[in-house]
């Protein structure tokens, strides 16, 4: 089985390097940036036709939230139209699809967890270059899995969770938002997800919600970050108010998972046990 995966120096694809690189059944494809330039779209099919994969993971994204909203061609570029050509090269050879989208393709105002059919209502640019993105991908190639992910963090990259430990160590008080409420996604987790989605027999197209179990808010997640790791830093809840940024962020957006694990019989840990994981990992790279 030959896979190629996009993004391959990101939070989702280096994790999903890890997992993959040691299974000999599978022949794996890494592009990063220069191998696979997404914003020079007339080139993406030429590029896979090099590879002729039978699965691509598409983990590859215009990720800057805040900067797409001063950059909303690019983003768009990025996120929408070099998603429809590897949905395009896709269906013209055969090859499976799997393209990670996000929680900000949602209004961000729900008060219940949210269900793939729920609402579209994009709350940023980043949010409506990704929904396009989706809808580009299950136009052309039905079949592909579109996989809705938030709060991702990871050992690799810059996250959230790697934010808040420099904070907390250099800092003796901070601020954290404490009334946006979802659920974070320990990007090895996801990747293992993909994994087993990929070697699972059943294939179902369509679009699938993935993060850890539970709910919390940002505040919530600083607090147990600073627990695991034995840190000594005050932690102010404030509300978003008093943290404005370019792009809004969903007051709300908790996904609910029942499909993925009923389709696919994946695994959703619980976010403080997949933290407790990622912290560990981080301890033993120190
Ligand atoms: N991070 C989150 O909180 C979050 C939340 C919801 C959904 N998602 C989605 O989950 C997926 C994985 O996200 P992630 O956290 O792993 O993202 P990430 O760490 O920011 O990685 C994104 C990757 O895309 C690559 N990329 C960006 N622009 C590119 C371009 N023009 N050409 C080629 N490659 C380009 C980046 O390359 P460089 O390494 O060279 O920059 C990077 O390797 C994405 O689809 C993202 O939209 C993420």
């Amino acid at each position: 089985m030959k896979i190629l995966i996009t993004g391959s120096n990101g939070q989702l694809g280096s994790e999903l390097q890890d997992i993959l690189k040691s299974q000999a059944d599978k022949e794996c494809y890494f592009l990063d940036r220069k191998q696979l330039p997404l914003d020079q779209t007339l080139i993406i099919q030429d590029i896979l036709g090099m590879y002729q994969p039978d699965i691509i993971i598409h983990a590859a994204a215009y990720t800057a939230v805040d900067k797409a909203e001063s950059e909303p061609v690019l983003a768009d570029i990025v996120n929408h139209l070099a998603s429809e050509e590897i949905a395009q090269y896709c269906r013209l050879n055969g090859a499976k699809l799997i393209a990670i989208s996000t929680d900000y393709v949602f209004d961000g105002n729900s008060d219940t967890a949210l269900t793939e059919d729920a609402p579209v209502d994009p709350i940023n640019t980043y949010g409506l270059t990704k929904l396009k993105g989706e809808q580009a991908v299950l136009k052309w190639h039905p079949e592909s899995i579109v996989i809705r992910t938030s709060w991702v963090y990871s050992t690799y990259g810059n996250n959230f969770v790697k934010t808040m430990i420099r904070l907390m160590t250099e800092r003796e008080e901070i601020s954290v938002i404490d009334d946006q409420i979802g659920s974070p996604t320990y990007a090895k987790d996801l990747a293992q997800a993909i994994v087993d989605i990929i070697e699972g027999e059943d294939w179902v197209g369509g679009v699938y919600h993935y993060s850890n179990e539970g709910e919390i808010s940002w505040y919530d997640f600083a607090v147990a970050i600073r627990e695991i790791k034995g840190l000594d830093c005050r932690i102010n809840p404030i509300p978003t108010a008093q943290y404005p940024t370019p792009a809004k962020r969903p007051k709300y957006s908790l996904l609910d998972k029942s499909k993925i694990k009923r389709t696919f019989k994946v695994e959703v840990p619980d976010w403080r046990t997949s933290l407790q994981a990622m912290l560990a990992k981080v301890t033993s790279n120190e």
